[in-house]
């Protein structure tokens, strides 16, 4: 059964250790713990509040919504954190997959984790450029023409006129040119070393975070009870379709462990970093849903939904301060997102080339800059072209279930190591022995059952053709296998 084939723990840290393609070790505890912030707080808060408020009539009851995706998170994070305290290197579940459920499952959740970091960022970048026309808009009343700001099939179903864009040999030019360009900085900022990365990553984090805190205030003067009437329009389905919808704005905790070979004491760095950016990004979701439901009738969102906050805003004519700040907070909340997973996926190529089942060209290391630049380039050109011709909601669900999928598989992994070895050192460990891993199970099962069933089907292609892959490539060439053989 060599698919299943697993790698030791000590194998794994002593490849790290002797490994020539090494990362640099530069990031504290307070630098994991905003990584997790900046990979959090973005898309989700900022547009996605409004479709998942909108898509089963949650309404002022998604706020239920966000405790119970909370939770689910919080089981998940814990497990997470144990494996990422005990396996300290790059490459976060597909790492501890390897080590734990196989060289096939380690495969499946590495080609899983694309739709997490690079599908993900897509749905970023395309609400980057949303927010960006915002802010352009409020501050010099000029607008971004539409049809570099849109995918193609966005603009027909939205009910443009096609007449009216350029055309070049007859076909139409509707693309996000906005998302390439913010795609293309990021790329480059990271294939010039992390260090500087982390560093303009925190000070975004900060001032993202006062910015939410400034919405909550106007939020809160606006506030009318009678906007939380009914609470809950979509009943219990409703706050599920919420929930899972808008899990999206929590992904991002466990892109701290993708981080865990460049950071300088990971056993306890990892914990915190996971859990406490959970922590503050819940706390911050629940007071700015509550002022956002309190300031507009949640239906009215729908004018503007891939803005929402701004509909609120311009629900009671605010000023376009107002506007040009919160659009300003969304710019660097969603520039931040994207500098995390830009940063996070190619280290998970980086591992998989180490390991054999990409190609070894991919776990080449930067010269001067020491980072892998070869995968983030790669990296960029993939979720560059696609935030150009894709559509929000749709990249932002594929997200969410591959992300889910992902968590299943690292909470089994939890309990699989836990039998398999019970008396390896666990700097942290999930309390309650099984109780939490299998919590984590149920609530992201009941969390993909919230999505839509075109979702479930494009998840199944996609697992298909990364199994594809792995049989024509990954199997033959993975170091284990060659080492064994
Ligand atoms: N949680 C991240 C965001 O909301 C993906 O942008």
């Amino acid at each position: 059964m060599s698919i299943f084939k697993s790698k030791s723990i000590e194998s794994i840290m002593g490849e790290e250790e002797h490994s020539k393609n090494k990362l640099a070790k530069v990031l504290g505890s307070f630098d994991v713990t905003m990584v997790g912030v900046g990979a959090i707080i973005g898309a989700g808060i900022f547009a996605m509040v409004g479709e998942a408020a909108l898509k089963g009539n949650a309404g002022p009851s998604l706020v239920i919504s966000f405790i119970i995706t909370a939770i689910a998170c919080g089981f998940c994070a814990l497990c997470y954190a144990e494996l990422a305290s005990m396996v300290p290197v790059s490459g976060s579940a597909y790492t501890y997959t390897y080590a734990t459920l196989g060289e096939i499952i380690a495969w499946i959740i590495g080609w899983d984790l694309v739709l997490e970091y690079a599908i993900g960022n897509i749905a970023v970048a395309i609400s980057w450029s949303g927010y960006f026309n915002e802010l352009i808009k409020s501050i010099f009343q000029i607008e971004i023409p539409l049809w570099l700001r849109i995918d193609y099939r966005s603009f027909i179903q939205r009910g443009y006129d096609i007449t009216t864009v350029p055309h070049i040999f007859g076909i139409p030019v509707v693309f996000n040119l906005l998302a390439v360009i913010i795609v293309g900085f990021i790329t480059w900022l990271l294939v010039k070393g992390v260090k500087e990365s982390a560093k303009f990553n925190n000070l975004m984090v900060m001032l993202k975070i006062l910015i939410l805190l400034i919405f909550t205030a106007i939020g809160f003067y606006y506030f009318k009870s009678e906007n939380l009437k009914p609470f809950a329009p979509g009943g219990f389905k409703g706050i599920q379709i919420g929930a899972a919808t808008i899990f999206f704005a929590y992904i991002g905790f466990d892109a701290v462990s993708t981080v865990a070979e460049e950071t300088r004491n990971p056993q306890k760095d990892m914990p915190i970093g996971i859990i406490g950016s959970l922590i503050i990004c819940t706390i911050l979701y629940i007071i700015v849903t509550v002022s956002l439901m309190g300031m507009i009738p949640y239906k009215e969102i729908a004018n503007q939904v891939n803005e929402p906050l701004v509909a609120g805003l311009n629900y009671h004519n605010a000023p376009k301060f107002w506007v040009a700040l919160i659009s300003l907070g969304a710019v660097i909340s969603t520039t931040a997102v994207l500098l995390v997973f830009q940063m996070g996926q190619p280290r998970i190529f980086f591992a998989m080339a180490r390991d054999g089942l990409l190609p070894k060209f991919f776990s080449k290391v930067h010269p001067i800059h020491k980072t892998p630049h070869i995968t983030t380039i790669w990296t960029g050109v993939f979720v560059g072209f696609f935030s150009a011709i894709s559509n929000l909601d749709e990249m932002a669900n594929l997200c969410n279930i591959g992300t889910l999928f992902a968590f299943i598989l690292v909470s089994v992994g939890v309990i699989i190591l836990r039998i398999k070895q019970p008396n390896r050192n666990r700097p942290f460990k999930v309390p309650f022995g099984f109780l939490i891993p299998i919590l984590g199970i149920i609530s992201c099962l009941y969390l993909i059952l919230g999505l839509d069933k075109i979702t479930w089907f494009r998840f199944i292609i996609w697992l298909i053709v990364g199994i594809f892959i792995y049989v024509l490539y990954g199997f033959k060439n993975s170091k284990l296998n060659i080492q064994k053989a």
